[in-house]
C-alpha cells in the first residue's frame, strides 16, 4: 500500500470505536487520596513543569500520529498551533516518508507554527538500520526538533506483514543511535506497552526517556488488522499488551530514565494519577486526532479541559504543584497489583 493511502487509512481507522482496546489502561485501579482541608485556593495551584530542558504549561504532550503527506500536514498544523497556544509538547509521526523522498521534507516543517514547544520527531526502530545517524541528525536539525522518539511496534508490524524482519538488530541500532546522535532519544511503544525486560535492556543505552505507550486506548493491532483485513489475527491479538498503569509502575521500578505515560489517557484525573505513579509527562494521541480534524480551536478546548481536570485532581488530593503531585500517595487495587507482582520479581 502506498504511503499516503496507508496514512490516510490509519487516521480514518484509528478514529473508529473498533480500534480502541476493550480492556482498560488500569488507571481506574489507582486511587489518589482525598484531602479535604487544604491551605490554598484552586487557582493557587501551579501546573507547569520542565521536561528535557523545555517548559510545559502542564505535563501533557500530543503523541506521534502522522507526517509526510499533504493531508497529514494540515492535521499537524492544527496540532502545532494548539500546542503552541496551550504550552504543551507536540510530536510528529514517523519521519520515514521524509527520509525516503526529499520532497516530503516540507511536510515535516512546523517550527514556525510552534516556536516555543517541545517538538519531537519520530522514527521506527526498524528504520534505524536503513539510515545513517548523520542523515537522521540532519533531518532533525532541518526541522528544528528538540528530541526524537523511536518506536518499538512488533505487534503492529506483524499485523502488516508476518514476514517483517530486522527485529534482532533493533537494540544495537538504538544503542548506537543514542550514543552518536546530537538529540535526546525517547523510546516508545505504540499502544502495547514497555515491559520490565525491555526497560532493563534500555538501561544499557544512553536514551533519555521511555514512553510506556501502554494498552487501554488505541490498539494498533486492531487498526492494522482492520486495514489489512486480518480478522482472525484481530480476534486473537487485538487485546494484546501491558495496560498503561502497569507499564508505568514497572518502568518506574526498573528504569532510571524519565518516564512518559500514554495509552488510553482520556481525562485530567488520569494525568494526575500517572504523575503520582512516577511519570514526568503524559500523552494522548487519538483524542487529539479527532479534535484536530475539526480544527485547532476544538483541540485547544480539549487541552484546556484536561488541564482543568488535572487542577481539580491536584486540589482534591492536596498537591499545590507538580513536585508535590509526584509525592502524593495512592492506593492500588486488584489486577494492577497482580501485574506489578508478576513482572518485577
Ligand atoms: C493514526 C495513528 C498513527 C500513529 N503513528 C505513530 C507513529 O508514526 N509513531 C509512533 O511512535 N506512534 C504512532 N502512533 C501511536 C500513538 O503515538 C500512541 O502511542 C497510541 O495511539 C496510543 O495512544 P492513545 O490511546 O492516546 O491513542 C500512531 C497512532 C495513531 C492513532
Amino acid at each position: 500500500m502506498k504511503t499516503a493511502k496507508r496514512k490516510n487509512r490509519h487516521i480514518k481507522t484509528a478514529m473508529k470505536k473498533q480500534s480502541q482496546f476493550k480492556k482498560t489502561n488500569l488507571l481506574e485501579e489507582v486511587e489518589l487520596i482525598h484531602n479535604p482541608l487544604v491551605d490554598f485556593e484552586l487557582n493557587d495551584i501551579s501546573l507547569s513543569t520542565d521536561f528535557l530542558g523545555k517548559n510545559f504549561s502542564f505535563p501533557l504532550s500530543i503523541r506521534p500520529i502522522t507526517g509526510g503527506t499533504l493531508e497529514s500536514f494540515k492535521l499537524n498544523k492544527n496540532i502545532a498551533l494548539a500546542c503552541e497556544k496551550k504550552g504543551i509538547g507536540f510530536s510528529l509521526g514517523s519521519m520515514r516518508a521524509g527520509l525516503e523522498k526529499k520532497e516530503n521534507l516540507k511536510y515535516f516543517k512546523f517550527r514556525k507554527f510552534c516556536p516555543n514547544v517541545f517538538l519531537e520527531a519520530n522514527i521506527g526502530a526498524l528504520q534505524l538500520e536503513k539510515y545513517s545517524v548523520k542523515r537522521i541528525n540532519d533531518f532533525l536539525t532541518e526541522i528544528q526538533a528538540d528530541a526524537i522518539s523511536i518506536h518499538l511496534n512488533p505487534a503492529q508490524e506483524l499485523m502488516q506483514n508476518i514476514k517483517t524482519k530486522g527485529f534482532s538488530k533493533q537494540f544495537n541500532s538504538i544503542k548506537n543511535f543514542a550514543e552518536e546522535s546530537d538529540f535526546p532519544v525517547i523510546i516508545k511503544e505504540v499502544g502495547n506497552g514497555i515491559s520490565d525486560k525491555t526497560a532493563k535492556k534500555l538501561e544499557k543505552t544512553k536514551i533519555k526517556a521511555i514512553d510506556v505507550a501502554g494498552a487501554g486506548g488505541t490498539s494498533f493491532v486492531k487498526v492494522d488488522s482492520i486495514i489489512y483485513n486480518r480478522k482472525k489475527l484481530n480476534s486473537v491479538f487485538g487485546e494484546w499488551g501491558i495496560p498503561t498503569a502497569a507499564a508505568l509502575l514497572i518502568a518506574g521500578k526498573v528504569s532510571s530514565k524519565k518516564i512518559i505515560a500514554s495509552g488510553g489517557i482520556r481525562n485530567g484525573l488520569e494525568i494526575a494519577k500517572s504523575i503520582a505513579l512516577g511519570a514526568e509527562l503524559t500523552g494522548i494521541a487519538v483524542p487529539a486526532l479527532i479534535k484536530a480534524k475539526k480544527g485547532e480551536k476544538k483541540l485547544e478546548e480539549l487541552i484546556e479541559s484536561l488541564k482543568q481536570e488535572l487542577r481539580i485532581s491536584m486540589f482534591l488530593s492536596g498537591a499545590k504543584n507538580i513536585k508535590e503531585l509526584k509525592k502524593t500517595k495512592f492506593v492500588l487495587q486488584n489486577n494492577l497489583l497482580e501485574w506489578t507482582k508478576q513482572t518485577t520479581t
